[in-house]
């Protein structure tokens, strides 16, 4: 019988030259070859390999690291990915605004039968993949995943978590979560998230055109009550409002999965154990109204948050006003986007808290008498806290694959 060649790396970061890729390979690297890892094997894969080198050279820190391969890739030319995905049994892919250059990507990792995985925070993207690539998604035995940073794992296993604490007969009417981002210097959000923002509705038309009207996903009707648009929570004494964002939709498309599929989704290899495992975990989970609030300590930041996603809104309609909003972003967003990355500095000093308020009832009278609070927190959002997940998962990946 001929043997199944098996891909030539574990793992390949494709998008490494960008300000996400270096923070994410800086995080692989602490984990290949180590005796307890799964990942032995990894390359790196961009648009240049002076740019790639020049990235691992920051990354690593040293020239230790030398000898991971490069390798060229483009989403313009799918030979070029269709050769990368094909020497991979992962990707992660870190090249955005994915609405523009996602879909060739999964594109090459479902034909070549390798597992996906992405930062993304654009929920049109996913339920497109979703939409036209899952049939043969499955038959090739490719695993596609997408929001693997900040957006939304600590927003899903935060919910979960508060979730499993409410113990029969209590059980909660909604989980509330406010975000809270700090830092000693300012809080300044990343030029990408503008860019994608700004352009989204350009590129999701182009991948409507491309691949057809997405078909509207009715999703299941989930019990519990909406907040109010903006509050004042005394419990952390923050101020809130509601925040559109991709944690709140990641997290009722898992809640309208787990309707059908109360005991979870099966594992392609599942054992008995692993099983009885999953069972136990997601039977405990209970489905209630699950919204997402930017907080901040004064009234003032939630105006300064209005006001900036407001200019953004009417400057993003129209041609010239982008062009401005996108070449002078600190002066049109005030203040909250900016051209430039952000230094060492900034990403050293800043850091978020989330917090997921429950409230719901004791028992079978149905009184709203009892609040569950739970606080993830971690250091900044989109570099370090989005790279120390996506490794996780992808190491979490390599490790589990068959209970997936
Ligand atoms: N979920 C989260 O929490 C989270 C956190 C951080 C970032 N993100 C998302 O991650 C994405 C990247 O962010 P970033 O700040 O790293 O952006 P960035 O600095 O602009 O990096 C973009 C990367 O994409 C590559 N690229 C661009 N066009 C390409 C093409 N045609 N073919 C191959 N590679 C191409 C660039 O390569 P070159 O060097 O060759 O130009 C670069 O490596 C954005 O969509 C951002 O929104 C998400």
């Amino acid at each position: 019988m001929a043997e199944v060649q098996q891909p030539a790396y574990d793992m390949i970061i494709f998008g490494e030259t960008g300000f996400a890729g270096k923070y994410i390979i800086r995080e692989a690297l602490k984990f290949l070859g180590t005796q307890s890892s799964p990942l032995k094997t990894l390359a790196l894969a961009g648009r240049s390999y002076s740019k790639l080198s020049e990235a691992l050279k920051w990354a690593s820190n040293s020239t230790s690291h030398s000898t991971i391969p490069l390798l060229i890739a483009d989403t313009s030319d799918p030979h070029s990915l269709l050769h990368m995905a094909s020497q991979a049994k992962l990707v992660l892919n870190c090249v955005g605004p994915f609405l523009l250059h996602g879909d060739p990507v999964v594109a090459a990792c479902v034909e070549a039968g390798c597992d996906y995985l992405d930062i993304c925070a654009e929920t049109e993207f996913m339920e497109t993949m979703e939409v036209v690539y899952h049939e043969k998604a499955v038959k090739k035995g490719s695993l596609v995943v997408s929001a693997c940073g900040f957006d939304s794992i600590p927003a899903e296993l935060g919910y979960l978590f508060n979730s499993r604490q409410w113990v029969s007969p209590a059980v909660p009417n909604q989980v509330e979560t406010y975000l809270s981002l700090e830092s000693e210097k300012k809080v300044v959000v990343n030029f990408g998230t503008l860019e994608s923002l700004v352009w989204r509705e350009v590129y999701d038309n182009k991948l409507v055109e491309l691949h057809g009207p997405r078909p509207k996903r009715t999703l299941p009707q989930i019990p519990g009550s909406e907040g109010s648009l903006i509050e004042h929570q005394k419990k952390i004494g923050l101020w809130a409002m509601k925040l559109p964002s991709a944690d709140a939709t990641v997290v009722r498309r898992t809640l309208s999965m787990l309707i059908d599929n109360p005991t979870g989704l099966q594992g392609v290899d599942e054992t008995p154990k692993q099983a009885e495992k999953r069972v136990a975990y997601w039977s405990k989970i209970k489905l209630v109204h699950f919204g997402v609030k930017i907080a901040t300590k004064s009234l003032i930041g939630i105006l300064i948050i209005i006001a900036s996603g407001l200019s953004i809104g009417l400057l993003g309609r129209f041609t010239i006003s982008k062009w401005l909003l996108i070449n002078f972003p600190s002066v049109f967003s005030l203040g909250v986007f900016r051209k430039n990355s952000p230094t060492e500095d900034e990403i050293v000093s800043a850091s978020f808290k989330m917090w997921f308020v429950s409230c719901g009832s004791s028992g079978a009278n149905k009184k709203l008498d009892t609040e569950i609070i739970t606080r993830v927190m971690g250091p900044d959002i989109a570099y370090v806290t989005t790279s120390i997940i996506f490794v996780q998962c992808a190491l979490t990946i390599l490790r589990q694959r068959g209970d997936l």
